[in-house]
């Protein structure tokens, strides 16, 4: 293998730029020549490719987003377009290619790899941190921090008015986002639309509290498959209940921001993994953490994803919000 590349794919998540720094970087003391490719697979059916050397990836650690910025590929769902990528990749002469991005990116590097027997290595990236076999994704810490930062605030001001604010977090089908941010900012609940949602539990919660004088209370929402379903609830708790909300959809926020250090140390150690993947042999792999280890796992056992979390923090959250 005398070439590699790399790139991103879906959504973006702070610390993928530490893992694109790590695979060039590594890449290049091992010798390869690595390219990085431009707006995830779109990039690679439009050979948009550059060849990266180490001061491409400079000053980027700190850096949210992705310098090779990302793109949702449609046409990538063909076999066709995968063809054609297939074909570009040959051209240059690349023997294996690193993907870091979530679910469907992944599904993606599964059927590029699998129907044309080439190497790829795919690198947990995302916020919502909903890939199976895998216990952490990169830019899940930067968003809970960002998410818990943001509330911190709203509850200063629910303070000072004695409101109720319903705060709506991103996470798609995962509710991990979710139920973290709520157990660390204190808040009263949360609403999880795919789980059935009891806005009557909701609001008799928020109104025994008020009740027993607490001066603000805090109602988190998991944003499921549509952004905005907040605004539903609160008409509903306001038309029905009677209990008055303010809403905040903190949306997109939560996918930019300087990467904690946990995110570029995930980026650091998972870039590296994969290029040392690729170097060793691997054909379809994930850098994943299990049991708190970093460890190479098979691509096939995280195609899925993983909506579930650990139900008991549903009861940590009820005991400590009372
Ligand atoms: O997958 C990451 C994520 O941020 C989800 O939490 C959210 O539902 C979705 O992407 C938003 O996607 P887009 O940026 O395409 O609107």
């Amino acid at each position: 293998m005398k070439s590699i590349a790399v790139l991103c794919s879906g959504g973006d998540g702070p610390g993928m730029n530490s893992a694109i720094r790590s695979v060039v970087r590594t890449g290049i003391q091992e010798g390869l020549d690595v390219y990085g490719v431009y707006k995830g697979f779109t990039g690679l059916i439009r050979d948009d490719f550059k060849l990266m050397d180490l001061a491409s990836v400079g000053n980027i650690i700190q850096r949210g987003g992705t310098i090779l910025h990302s793109s949702r590929c449609r046409e990538f769902r063909e076999q066709a377009y995968r063809g054609m990528a297939m074909e570009i990749l040959r051209k240059r002469g690349i023997g294996g290619l690193v993907v870091i991005g979530g679910n469907g990116s992944f599904n993606g590097a599964h059927l590029l790899s699998s129907e044309h027997d080439f190497p790829v290595v795919c690198i947990p990236g995302t916020i919502d941190n909903d890939i199976k076999d895998t216990e952490f994704s990169i830019g899940f810490d930067t968003a809970l921090h960002t998410a818990v930062d943001a509330i911190d605030k709203i509850r200063d001001t629910a303070t000072s008015h004695e409101r109720t604010f319903m705060v709506e977090v991103m996470g798609r089908s995962s509710g991990l986002i979710a139920i973290t941010v709520a157990i660390c900012t204190g808040a009263e609940s949360v609403i999880f639309p795919d789980r059935s949602v009891q806005l009557s539990q909701v609001a008799d919660n928020i109104k025994r509290s008020v009740e027993r004088g607490k001066k603000s209370s805090i109602i988190i929402v998991a944003e499921g498959e549509t952004q905005g379903l907040g605004y539903t609830y609160q008409k509903e708790l306001q038309e029905v209940y009677g209990l008055e909300t303010r809403l905040c959809i903190l949306g997109h926020i939560q996918r930019g921001g300087n990467p904690s250090p946990r995110d570029r140390f995930l980026g650091a150690k998972m870039g590296n993994m994969a290029v040392k993947a690729l170097l060793g042999g691997e054909k379809r792999v994930v850098t994943a953490i299990q049991g708190g280890k970093f460890k190479i796992v098979p691509l096939e056992n995280c195609l899925e994803k993983r909506n579930e979390f650990d139900e008991g923090l549903l009861d940590l959250l009820s005991t400590l919000a009372q």
